[in-house]
């Protein structure tokens, strides 16, 4: 990862932030990326004291002009943008009649529209050195579907099709395409969920995990963040030359596909 750039996007909180120190550990200089610039902040500062090289950027993904100034920023002071993981992401939970199409927008705008953005900015810099990464944190949502997450899950499946389109049209360039599909992952994303999950199925939130979020889950365990950011350490590596248009699952078994 030496000489490299990595942009992660949502990098101030859970998984984003795990595969951002990921990187950074291993040599890559990070752009830590977050709507929420205090999150970004203390997660490069905690990169920065463990000797590592990052810089916190503010930036709304689902926001063209800001993915586009990002992106500039990330440019000028490292000369390059080789490795962009699209993480940032929200859920809400709602039956599909009471939906309200600002959270819908908001979802797809973030999880779908944003891994766009993010992806168009970096690729001329990524063909203009003939190397690059593309790694999308899609979901087992992404594969399978749980009920009152339209939003969440149509935007998980079409990063999916996203990915694949990439892995096609960039190969020439040595620039992979691929998705990692989690399980549920211990972070403030799930934890906001487990609150709500308890209310909409009416029992206690510590049965939440056991009776609801793992109850396809053959292994009946939560993946660590350490893993999902070990798996975008692999796929960001030249071992990985090969590997591309997947969409690698990290879920325990629940998806099987
Ligand atoms: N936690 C899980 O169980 C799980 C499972 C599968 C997939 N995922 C996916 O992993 C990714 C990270 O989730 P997490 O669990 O770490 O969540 P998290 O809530 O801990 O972190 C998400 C981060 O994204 C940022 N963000 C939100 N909107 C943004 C925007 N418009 N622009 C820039 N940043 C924005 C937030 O500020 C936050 O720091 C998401 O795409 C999520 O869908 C999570």
């Amino acid at each position: 990862m030496q000489e490299k750039t990595a942009i992660v996007t949502g990098a101030g909180s859970g998984i984003g932030k795990a595969i951002a120190r990921r990187f950074a550990a291993a040599g890559a200089r990070v752009a830590v990326v977050d709507l929420n610039g205090d999150a970004a902040g203390a997660s490069a500062a905690e990169i920065s004291a463990a000797g590592g090289t990052a810089r916190a950027l503010t930036c709304d993904v689902a926001n063209e002009q800001s993915v586009a100034d990002m992106a500039a920023t990330v440019v000028d002071t490292w000369g390059s943008a080789d490795i962009i993981v699209n993480n940032a992401g929200l859920q809400f939970i709602s039956r599909v009649e009471e939906f309200p199409l600002t959270k819908w927008n908001q979802l797809i705008g973030v999880m779908l529209t944003g891994a766009f953005l993010c992806t168009r900015a970096c690729v001329p810099h990524m063909k203009r050195r003939g190397w690059g990464r593309i790694i999308n944190i899609s979901s087992a949502h992404g594969k399978a579907p749980s009920p009152w997450k339209c939003a969440y899950v149509s935007a998980k499946h079409g990063i999916l099709g996203f990915t694949k389109v990439m892995a096609c049209e960039l190969a020439e360039w040595n620039i992979t395409a691929n998705s990692i599909c989690p399980g549920y992952v211990l972070t403030p994303l799930v934890e906001k969920q487990i609150k709500d999950l308890a209310v909409q199925y009416g029992i206690d939130e510590s049965e939440v995990p056991q009776q609801v979020l793992l109850k396809n889950q053959p292994l009946k365990k939560l993946v660590s963040t350490a893993e999902v950011a070990d798996l975008a350490l692999y796929l960001a590596s030249d071992q990985a030359q090969c590997v591309t248009g997947q969409a690698l699952s990290i879920d325990g078994g629940w998806t099987f596909c």
